[in-house]
């Protein structure tokens, strides 16, 4: 089957209530396209359990600060879509800004606690565009599902969040990280790395890595974990840390010391030259 291409929200609903009537499952993939295997790795789980699989494409310019890469974000429709029918997505919704943001549009969703660390304290306002341009492709594609990448753990939390207060009845599915063979987390900024800044990119991981190290040997110590992680990131003086944290995995409350029964995620984010990277990992406490 091609893929069906919408540009406006009534076309969107209206295609999508006609689904619905026909009793099909509905999934919604939301992404900024220029897509990767990561993206794809959404799309094929979509497909294993719905009917229908919309991915979404919005350079959403509300989540980008004045400062950030909104203008040379990288954009390859046609890529995107031959991505979109190789993985077994069927509908590809695709709106302008004008769309999305009409003149006189005023409108903006705020998830308080959870926006106001980590990403958030870096990124001002990113999670309102975030939670804001969700909210709206939810209304424009009325899935019964949204897949999510665990690569931007937080947004994540973010939209269950969102969804749960705002009783939108979708079921939001988290699909685990891709990486490349080497262990650096696919990324549509990855384009903005050199050869060389590819291969000094790798100490995220690296540094994800001994923190779960540290945490298997039982610590518990913030302090302690989090040292570990900034003193493999140091190693790459190339690297400028924002964050290197550990926080409970449901909440990302950070206390000194965690109890051993809890969840936890490996957080960090920091500039390898101009390009912004960020990855995570989570600690299972029964793994
Ligand atoms: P974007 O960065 O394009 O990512 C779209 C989705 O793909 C997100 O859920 C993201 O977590 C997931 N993803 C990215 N890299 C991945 C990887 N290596 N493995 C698995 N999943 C990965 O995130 C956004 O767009 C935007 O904030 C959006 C939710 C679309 C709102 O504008």
């Amino acid at each position: 089957m091609p893929l069906t291409i919408i540009h406006t929200v009534q076309e969107m609903q209206a295609l999508s209530d006609s689904l619905r009537m026909k009793g099909k499952t509905i999934a919604c993939v939301p992404t900024m396209g220029y897509l990767h295997d990561g993206h794809a790795s959404l799309i094929k789980e979509a497909v294993k359990n719905h009917d229908e699989v919309i991915t979404t494409i919005f350079v959403n310019p509300m989540q980008f600060g004045p400062n950030e890469d909104f203008e040379r974000y990288p954009r390859d429709s046609e890529r995107d879509m031959a991505i979109i029918e190789a993985s077994g997505g069927s509908i590809l919704y695709y709106p302008s800004v004008d769309e999305m943001y009409p003149p006189d549009y005023q409108t903006t969703i705020s998830v308080s606690n959870i926006s106001k660390r980590f990403e958030g304290a870096f990124r001002p306002g990113h999670f309102e565009g975030v939670a804001t341009v969700v909210a709206k492709l939810f209304g424009a594609t009325k899935p019964h599902t949204a897949f999510f990448g665990q690569k931007d753990y937080q947004q994540t939390l973010i939209i269950k969040q969102m969804v749960k207060d705002l009783n939108m009845g979708i079921n939001i599915a988290i699909v685990p990280t891709l990486r490349e063979s080497s262990g650096l987390a696919m990324s549509s900024r990855n384009v903005y790395l050199s050869d060389e800044e590819k291969k000094q990119a790798l100490v995220l991981h690296s540094a994800l890595m001994a923190g779960h190290s540290k945490i298997q040997t039982g610590t518990r110590v913030r302090a302690e974990i989090e040292q570990v992680m900034i003193d493999i990131l140091a190693t790459c003086p190339d690297f400028t840390i924002q964050y290197a944290s550990v926080a409970e995995a449901e909440t990302l409350e950070t206390p000194d010391i965690f109890n051993k029964n809890k969840d936890l995620v490996l957080l960090m984010a920091g500039f390898l030259g101009k390009t912004r990277l960020i990855d995570n990992i989570l600690c299972l406490s029964k793994s």
